[in-house]
């Protein structure tokens, strides 16, 4: 995508859907990764033991040898154990804290604080937890190596608040909220960073609830829930026009995704619907029905409080922190300047196990937050059937200039980590 030369809001909008929304796909990703991944966990892997790299999260103490690991079930680089912990969602003066207080006060209020809030659960869940207790697909492409980060084959990084529907149900909460990091491999772009945060809801109703009303319970709780997302979006928008699209998710049926027109664009917004009765069933409530909702708190913070770049979340420069206070929605964030960028393009042939991932996952953990955006410019394959893929660097600071020297170095050393661990030939 080009996206240099598009606004904000198209950026925004052309960024690719959550990968939930769409009907089980195969992918060959799960065998193919971990024979291209193994020289990954050499290369990146440091394997020392620091005292300060023990974190503890919801109760749980996390060592980074306990995420981290030099095993071929594993994908997780260090630059994304430097992220677990960071919590920006329990920061009151960061722009993804004023936004979930925000969506806590629409709940306390319109709710009578009946809804239950989590916000410090350990991103660390079985992939029971993550896929097959919300019945995601044994074939999905969200369970592949690509995409979601594996500390070993049964246990991930959560790659959406989701993962914790079941548990919470089997405990007994009926009406919660569930604020977390979620961490998914994926592209580099302004809207795309492969820690971002999420909130679920979740109400359950019972008979008792919809009896009266006239309509069963599917149609009751599909219309409670389009009423509450729809006070939800005012509450945070305004007085905005919205509209509720069909959609598919493994774990609703039926299933909605709301979007606001913004800046002359439909935003697509969240994901919601009613539960699947299997979730709630295995979840020992046979006579229930439930309503669902996941949104994604970037998203809505970028356009709330005019963030151009996601990365900025993550700064901290004082010039980005100390734009932004305590219950105050909506501020606009002014930009402190823009630093020149710097494109590099490396063409190479790729092989059968090439995916951009995997491209993306080398540049990050090169580059770290200096890469802006990996982009495809040119494609063709040629008359013996080889296959070459030239994809355009940008680096940027949001922070300060980077000097010609930084940014060549950085690109030999993208090079030369794309062709050994890889395996592509570069041209
Ligand atoms: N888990 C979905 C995702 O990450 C979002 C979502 C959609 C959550 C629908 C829900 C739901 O609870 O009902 O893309």
């Amino acid at each position: 995508m080009a996206a240099a030369a598009l606004t904000f809001a198209h950026q925004i909008l052309l960024s690719k859907p959550s990968f939930f929304l769409h009907s089980a796909k195969t992918r060959n990703s799960l065998t193919t990764f971990v024979s291209v991944s193994a020289p990954f966990r050499r290369r990146h892997k440091s394997t020392q033991t620091v005292a300060s790299s023990l974190l503890e999260l919801g109760g749980v103490q996390i060592s980074k040898q306990d995420v981290v690991k030099d095993e071929p079930t594993n994908n997780v680089p260090d630059l994304i154990f430097t992220k677990i912990g960071l919590q920006l969602h329990r920061r009151d003066n960061h722009p993804l804290g004023i936004l979930k207080n925000a969506i806590y006060e629409y709940f306390d209020t319109n709710y009578n604080n009946q809804f239950q809030k989590f916000d410090d659960l350990c991103p660390i869940v079985s992939t029971k937890e993550n896929f097959d207790e919300v019945l995601v697909p044994a074939d999905h492409v969200s369970r592949s190596y690509n995409d979601t980060y594996y500390i070993d084959a049964e246990t991930v990084l959560r790659c959406h608040t989701s993962a914790h529907q079941a548990t919470l149900l089997r405990k007994g909460y009926t009406n919660f909220l569930v604020t977390g990091d979620v961490y998914r491999r994926d592209s580099i772009d302004s809207t795309h960073y492969p820690v971002f945060h999420q909130m679920e809801g979740v109400r359950v109703f019972s008979p008792s609830d919809w009896n009266d009303s006239g309509n069963d319970g599917t149609l009751y709780a599909a219309n409670d829930l389009k009423a509450c997302l729809e006070g939800l979006a005012r509450h945070l928008f305004g007085a905005v026009e919205m509209r509720w699209v069909d959609s598919y998710f493994p774990f609703t049926n039926p299933s909605f995704e709301l979007e606001i027109y913004f800046q002359e664009k439909w935003l697509e917004v969240l994901g919601c619907g009613v539960m699947e009765q299997e979730i709630l069933k295995r979840g020992g409530k046979t006579d229930n029905v439930a309503w669902a909702f996941g949104l994604g708190l970037e998203r809505l913070a970028m356009v709330l409080f005019d963030i151009p770049d996601i990365r900025l979340f993550w700064s901290t420069d004082k010039r980005f922190t100390s734009q932004f206070t305590k219950g105050q929605l909506g501020i606009k964030f002014k930009p402190f300047s823009k630093y020149p960028p710097c494109y590099k393009d490396m063409s190479f042939w790729i092989n059968d196990s090439f995916t951009e991932n995997n491209l993306c996952e080398i540049v990050r953990g090169v580059a770290g937050d200096l890469a802006e955006e990996v982009q495809l410019i040119d494609n063709f394959t040629n008359k013996k059937g080889m296959t070459s893929h030239c994809y355009r660097i940008t680096y940027r600071s949001m922070e300060r200039s980077l000097t010609d020297e930084e940014i060549n170095e950085l690109q030999w050393n993208v090079r030369d980590q794309v062709q050994s661990q890889m395996n592509v030939e570069l041209r």
